[in-house]
């Protein structure tokens, strides 16, 4: 049982009504989850205030409310207590109720603008899914159990609540992917991080921090909180890794192709079939076979690799455990493989298409063929400038829908066609997404690879009156069995 005050912390409450010694049942800040004789934290978020759904909570039985806002009058019946920082509170307090469960777990936190899901995948893989837990844009999993999340980082509450059951099943590691956001609303404040890795930086969700400084600043904040007894784990060709490593107060490794990386590649082949390497590191050689296809997957296996090196884990362990990795669902899958590649990757912004493209460069022995479209209702300054990607780094652009909602399919396409070089003519537009992958197979010659981009592990296509059934690996698959019947 947990009481109310000994949930709160000491500096936290301004001020109270009400029996502070109450029961609480739960801590909880969406007011329709609140059951009898919980907790609801009234979270003043961006667009709504908790506040307007106290009576909510309230006639759901609360026993107690936390907000920024002083004692309500017309709720006497529950107790009240004003905090200085509401998201500060339900973390504490949603930690507390969990009794701490991070302070049993070895928690690995990884940042980064791009490669949190495929390095948290790798290290879980590499630490072993029997011990190890997991959270990000995937879900939250650990052995045979997994669920959904809605955030890459969830809110407080659910991670505790994750975190809880999987020290009780036994689990001695967390793997989690630290979204700059949640870093900058307090969500991870109460998670004992032992080592941070830091994957790459470039400027995205600049909607949310408005800055690049901003930003970055956010990402800081997770290898501030690390101790001389941690580990942080850098990136070191990425431009920010000195700026990381100035601020740190803990041991640090670097990973990168750089020859001052302290694990990096001496030799390495990117090929249809994935990754060959061997890794310098400061354990000695690690030589390896990945599925993972491109030079990114490179850097990402690298981090893992650090993170697991760091933790203790043996290099033939390492050896076995990159070996049967399988990629993550919707990032570079291979959708067919044959004389020529297909390949569905999620990338549906310019940075994460140069990525992809750049990548397939290196492993296409032919042509580089690109499907792709971009999302209608959405960011629209984005659409020329993935069109200046496309046409820059591929040799056949094949234009298409990716969930057009409530614009006109053609009028995306429109936008993005008047984004080419005046010059640029390797193009085909096409809305039907199935016919454009058509096009683009029918084009495929031995030695080419064909990406599909944008959706991903999507399987659904979203339009204006009607959201239909749509999965990029199926069509291929669909596509390409008749010509092999
Ligand atoms: N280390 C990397 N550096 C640059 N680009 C990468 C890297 N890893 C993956 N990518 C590209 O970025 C895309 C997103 O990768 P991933 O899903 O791992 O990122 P994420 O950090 O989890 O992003 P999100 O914020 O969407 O959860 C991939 O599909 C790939 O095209
Ligand atoms: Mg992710």
């Amino acid at each position: 049982m947990k009481y109310l005050d000994e949930l709160l912390g000491k500096h936290e409450s301004l001020a109270w009504r009400g029996d502070l010694h109450v029961v609480v049942s739960g801590i909880e800040f969406d007011s329709r989850r609140v059951l009898p004789g919980g907790c609801y934290v009234a979270v003043k978020g961006f667009r709504e205030d908790g506040i307007a759904y106290v009576g909510d909570a309230v006639a759901r039985g609360a026993a107690a409310v936390v907000s920024v806002h002083p004692p309500a009058a017309e709720y006497p019946q529950v107790t009240w207590v004003q905090v200085k920082n509401d998201r500060r509170a339900l973390s504490a307090m949603a930690s507390r109720f969990f009794d701490n469960p991070s302070r049993s777990l070895k928690v690995i936190g990884v940042t980064g603008t791009n490669g949190k899901t495929t390095t948290v995948a790798l290290v879980q893989e590499l630490l072993g899914a029997a011990t190890t837990a997991a959270i990000g844009t995937l879900g939250m999993s650990f052995a045979a159990s997994s669920r959904p999340t809605k955030l890459t980082t969830p809110e407080a509450p659910e991670l505790f609540a994750f975190m809880a059951d999987a020290v009780k099943a036994g689990c001695a590691n967390l793997v989690m992917e630290v979204s700059s956001a949640s870093l900058s609303l307090n969500r991870v404040d109460d998670i004992a991080f032992s080592q941070a890795v830091f994957t790459s930086f470039s400027g995205d969700h600049l909607d949310f921090h408005g800055t690049m400084e901003n930003y970055f600043e956010a990402k800081l904040s997770l290898f501030k909180k690390l101790g001389s007894d941690h580990w942080a784990i850098i990136n070191g060709d990425d431009p920010m890794g000195p700026r990381i490593i100035r601020e740190l107060n803990c041991r640090y490794v670097t990973f990168g192709f750089s020859q001052t990386a302290d694990i990096r590649p001496l030799k390495y082949a990117f090929s249809m079939e994935g990754i060959k390497a061997v890794l310098q590191t400061p354990r000695g050689k690690i030589e390896f076979q990945s599925r993972l296809l491109g030079r990114f997957n490179l850097l990402n296996i690298m981090a893992a690799v650090s993170s697991a090196l760091v933790k203790g884990v043996g290099a033939d362990r390492i050896s076995d455990a990159l070996a049967a990795f399988m990629p993550v669902k919707g990032r570079a899958n291979i959708a067919y493989a044959g004389d020529f590649l297909v390949v569905v990757d999620y990338a549906h912004t310019d940075d994460a298409l140069e990525n992809l493209l750049r990548a397939f460069r290196e492993v296409a022995r032919g042509k580089l063929l690109l499907v792709f479209g971009a999302g209608g209702s959405r960011d629209k300054t984005k659409r020329p400038r993935m069109a200046q990607v496309a046409g820059r780094l591929a040799d056949r652009v094949v234009v298409t829908s990716d969930n057009p909602r409530q614009e006109d399919p053609q009028a995306i396409i429109a936008d993005i066609v008047a984004g080419f070089d005046p010059g640029f003519t390797a193009y085909q537009t096409e809305p039907d997404r199935r016919a454009a992958i058509g096009l683009a197979l029918d084009m495929a010659a031995a030695g080419d690879v064909v990406l599909i981009a944008g959706k991903g592990h999507e399987n659904y296509q979203i339009f204006r009156d009607r959201t239909v059934h749509f999965d990029d690996v199926e069509v291929v698959r669909e596509k390409m069995e008749p010509r092999h019947a």
